[in-house]
């Protein structure tokens, strides 16, 4: 299919080719059984019409062979579909070990996203070109959908949990993004630009670009020292909170005798409702921290949380600049009228 083809967006992803491969065999098996049910309709109607205006038509109580015949056939065919399209599906949905972390919230009514580096933008971002990008979001409000045609990806973005999405982008240029779910007055003009770019000029564009210092990880140091995290979450018998060294990824025993994994959303959850899952030989002391911590803070500290456990995300150029730069980058946190929080 040629790339300036009308009917669809251009393919600018790793993804693009199976979903679109996809989609036409799907249009093809279609219009296929649409033109042969088409035609049997016609054919019958002509062949069968009544001559006379007594004419009894011959009864037939059907046939084993031609029900299995067409039973047979269209099932292999959705089965295979099926499995095709379950692997488009997972491979589009499960980002690769090397993905790069970006962090995106949706709000009424733009996209903010953040870079490894820690710099910020509203309703842009600029990307490297064959670089798997995941993106983690989560919305201030109501439930937005990040939609990037040209990527072949959309995912929704819901208040209180975390969705991701991933891309590696396969051609230069700008892509437009759509926010694909209704969210208010100004839901259609809800969008952005995605600028992929080539390594050298990304690196070059991310140097001289304001408030590019600090990092995802030393926001979320800073972050976990002011809100004095640090001062319960440390390791040793007299801490009053679990020790975060490692603790990412693993699984925790809880104080009710169930467990639960430390993700994204336990560490979001833990800080905005502290008592729901207390971990296990602690006692429930933290206070929350909903109302005093925004959307953007939750995903730094869960960044650094990561980080003590080696997250890949922690090596990504541009972090762990120390305390000055990201004390900078909160300076230079782009001006929003209602920051939430
Ligand atoms: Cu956000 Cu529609």
């Amino acid at each position: 299919m040629p790339d300036n083809f009308p009917l669809l967006p251009e393919q600018a992803s790793t993804v693009a080719p199976s979903v679109d491969a996809l989609f036409w065999t799907w249009v093809a098996i279609s219009a296929f059984s649409a033109l042969l049910i088409g035609i049997a309709i016609f054919y019958f109607f002509v062949r069968y019409q009544r001559r006379q205006t007594d004419e009894i038509g011959h009864q037939d109580h059907g046939s084993t062979a031609l029900e299995l015949t067409w039973t047979a056939i269209p099932l292999v065919i959705v089965l295979a579909m099926f499995v095709w399209g379950t692997r488009v599906f997972f491979d589009q949905s499960r980002p690769p070990a090397d993905a790069v972390e970006y962090l995106a919230t949706g709000k009424q009514w733009m996209w903010k996203f953040q870079h490894p580096s820690g710099k910020r933008e509203i309703n842009e971002l600029h990307v490297p070109i064959h670089q798997p990008i995941r993106l983690t979001m989560i919305s201030e409000d109501v439930i937005h959908s990040l939609f990037v045609p040209a990527f072949r990806v959309k995912a929704d973005v819901l208040p209180g949990r975390y969705t991701t999405v991933w891309f590696e982008a396969t051609k230069t240029g700008e892509y437009h993004i759509f926010c694909a779910e209704y969210c208010g007055t100004e839901h259609s003009l809800m969008g952005g630009t995605v600028y992929v770019m080539e390594q050298e000029d990304y690196e070059a564009w991310l140097a001289k670009a304001p408030g590019a210092v600090g990092g995802q990880v030393a926001t979320g140091e800073e972050l976990f020292t002011r809100f004095a995290c640090n001062t319960c979450h440390f390791a040793g018998p007299r801490a009053r909170g679990p020790n975060l060294e490692g603790a990412f990824g693993t699984v925790v025993k809880l104080a009710d005798g169930s467990s639960v994994e430390v993700d994204e959303d336990y560490v979001r959850e833990s800080i905005l409702n502290p008592k729901a899952k207390v971990v296990s030989g602690f006692e429930p002391l933290m206070p929350t921290f909903q109302g005093q911590v925004t959307e953007d803070q939750l995903l730094q500290l869960i960044q650094y949380v990561k980080s003590l456990s080696g997250s890949q995300t922690a090596a990504a150029p541009g972090d762990h600049s120390g305390a000055d730069g990201s004390a900078q980058t909160q300076g230079a946190a782009p001006a929003s009228p209602t920051t939430g929080g």
